[in-house]
């Protein structure tokens, strides 16, 4: 089973439907607007004049919100779609920005150059059969002093809609839709594999960086789960017999 070229060709076609949707908002996002939500933007801190790499970027909203911030970015993304599109924003905002079309482990393996920050968020881990490999892949991109930071879904939404917590012996294989608000119903195989929280903790510590913050929250800010409610002024919880489920992570590591 190839899950790259499975998984590429799922993205590929969800692309242009995320562009066209709500939720992805891009005639906002042109006009000017942020796709940067204020766990990251806490989390990151100061971008101005750094170097930054933003691994799985999708179609770039968010790595151009951090040109827009005063980052140089680079954005890797195994969609062509997704890249060509990027490339697209990006010339369209008179906006500087490198995308790199590859998947993370190839990209991980030709890369040479050294970054301030490896930025990485919202669905990313899912895709990835091996977080040692990825782990390496962000300690070999990082200058020493360097900084990484990862915002993710949390595992617990993914352990109470079914899905295996712990690490399992063959992916999960699936004929899904996609978590936009125009999602037609036109399905893709997609591959994925779950991660626990301490083995992406753990893959991070074999690749010798060094955790400064890790971080638990109730409030996500995309509507893109099950059952999920909204509560003004703080984001998208999900309630598991009444009480907050865990919903995100974050966290932040060095390269010493
Ligand atoms: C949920 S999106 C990332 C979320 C991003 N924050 C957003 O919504 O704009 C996941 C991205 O991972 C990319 N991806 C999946 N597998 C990959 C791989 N092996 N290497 C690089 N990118 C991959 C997909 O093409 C997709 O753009």
């Amino acid at each position: 089973m190839n899950y790259k070229e499975i998984n590429k060709k799922a993205w590929d076609k969800r692309t242009q439907v995320h562009v066209d949707s709500k939720f992805y908002a891009v005639p906002a996002f042109l006009a000017g607007k942020s796709t940067l939500n204020p766990v990251e933007l806490e989390q990151v801190g100061d971008v101005q004049g750094k170097n930054l790499l933003h691994l799985q970027c999708h179609f770039g909203q968010d790595t151009l919100s951090w040109a827009r911030l005063g980052a140089q970015v680079t954005g890797v993304d195994l969609s062509t779609a997704s890249i060509k599109k990027a490339q697209q924003l990006a010339q369209k905002m008179g906006i500087k920005a490198h995308f790199i079309n590859d998947d993370i482990y190839s990209f991980g393996a030709a890369n040479q150059q050294q970054f301030d920050i490896v930025y990485t968020s919202y669905g990313v881990l899912c895709w990835l059969p091996d977080l040692n490999q990825w782990a390496q892949t962000i300690a070999n991109s990082l200058k020493i002093g360097g900084q990484f930071n990862i915002v993710e879904f949390h595992p617990f939404n993914d352990l109470l809609s079914g899905y295996s917590y712990f690490p399992t012996e063959n992916p999960d294989i699936e004929e899904d839709g996609t978590y936009t608000e125009n999602c037609t119903g036109e399905k893709s195989t997609m591959v994925t594999w779950p991660h626990t929280i301490s083995e992406v903790v753990q893959s991070l510590l074999n690749a010798g960086l060094t955790i400064d913050e890790f971080h638990e929250y109730p409030y996500s800010p995309y509507d893109c789960f099950a059952d999920l409610e909204f509560v003004q002024g703080k984001g998208y919880q999900l309630l598991f017999k009444g009480q907050q489920v865990p919903i995100l992570y974050s966290i932040k590591a060095f390269k010493n």
